[in-house]
């Protein structure tokens, strides 16, 4: 991504929320909360007008996106899908007796805030590039801090997430945590995402789960965007967020253990694929 400017990527994902809200039905697939949290988020943020906001909450907009979903299909209501499996992973993670919750790339989502207070003996840590984490800041700030929500603002390609963390005085290594890499590893080259998931691995205790998000490799060994794949891909790379990483749903375990995890397919609790998206469960 380019380093002075906010991901664009996350902030298409905010909006994306804030359109599917609106469409029926998904209230039964979001978790409780989130559409309103985000439009709540993205205004004192400095990203958006509240009037934008009233306009992605049009039918309109559903339309406009609906009209655009031949491109990755499945993909506009696949992201309410990726926030419900991210939350009931971090859920069932606490209901297991995790005590932190780590949060990579988290851009402006708003399971940390949301689920900060309902969780008070639980600490969220949330990572994020510095030029998107500052804008989230001014926004939580506005919505209200809490305690046990800790923005770190990194970009992990300068600094190692295992310093980070150790320098992190509430962070405990010991303690059994949640990871979410949700939407993150397609961005990152191939031996980052390897180092990055063995830094997780070293810095959570016994009993702790990572879930992730992952784009699946083609015939061609590039990552998967579906039919229209050479357009998307080249799209991505002109927004300066270009898809790096990917792997073939086969190859997953054996990549997993080499970084410390165990894939986790029981975990799920959901179909493991939304749009092109693959979704992953590994505990250690
Ligand atoms: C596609 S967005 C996903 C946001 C969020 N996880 C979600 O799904 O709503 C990817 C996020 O990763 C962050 N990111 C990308 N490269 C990073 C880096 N080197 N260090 C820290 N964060 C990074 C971006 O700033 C962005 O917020």
């Amino acid at each position: 991504m380019r380093k002075d400017k906010p991901s664009r990527t996350a902030y298409k994902i905010a909006l994306n929320i804030i359109t599917l809200g609106t469409k029926p039905g998904m209230d039964q697939v979001f978790p409780p909360g989130i559409v309103e949290a985000t439009a709540k988020l993205l205004v004192p943020s400095g990203l958006v007008s509240a009037t934008v906001v009233r306009w992605c909450r049009s039918q309109r907009m559903v339309s406009v996106y609906e009209a655009f979903d031949w491109m990755i299909p499945g993909q506009f209501e696949a992201f309410a899908h990726r926030k419900a499996f991210c939350e009931r992973q971090v859920r069932e993670g606490i209901c297991k007796g995790a005590t932190q919750v780590l949060v990579l790339g988290a851009g402006y989502d708003t399971m940390g805030w949301r689920l900060s207070p309902e969780f008070n003996g639980v600490d969220f840590f949330e990572i994020d590039h510095p030029a998107t984490a500052h804008l989230k800041a001014k926004g939580v700030e506005a919505m209200g801090t809490r305690d046990n929500l800790h923005l770190i603002p990194v970009d992990l390609s300068e600094r190692r997430l295992a310093e980070v963390l150790t320098a992190n005085k509430s962070w405990d290594r010991a303690a059994q945590t949640v990871v979410l890499a949700e939407g993150l590893l397609m961005y990152l080259p191939d031996a980052t995402v390897r180092d990055l998931l063995g830094q997780c691995a070293a810095m959570t205790g016994a009993g702790s789960r990572i879930a992730f998000t992952h784009i699946g490799t083609n015939a061609n060994g590039r990552p998967d965007a579906g039919p229209w794949t050479s357009l998307i891909l080249w799209a991505l790379k002109v927004n300066g967020e270009p898809w790096l990483w990917s792997i073939r749903p086969e190859q997953l375990s054996k990549f997993l253990e080499k970084t410390g995890w165990r894939n986790a397919p029981d975990l799920l609790g959901t179909t493991n694929k939304h749009g092109v998206e693959f979704f992953s469960v590994a505990v250690k």
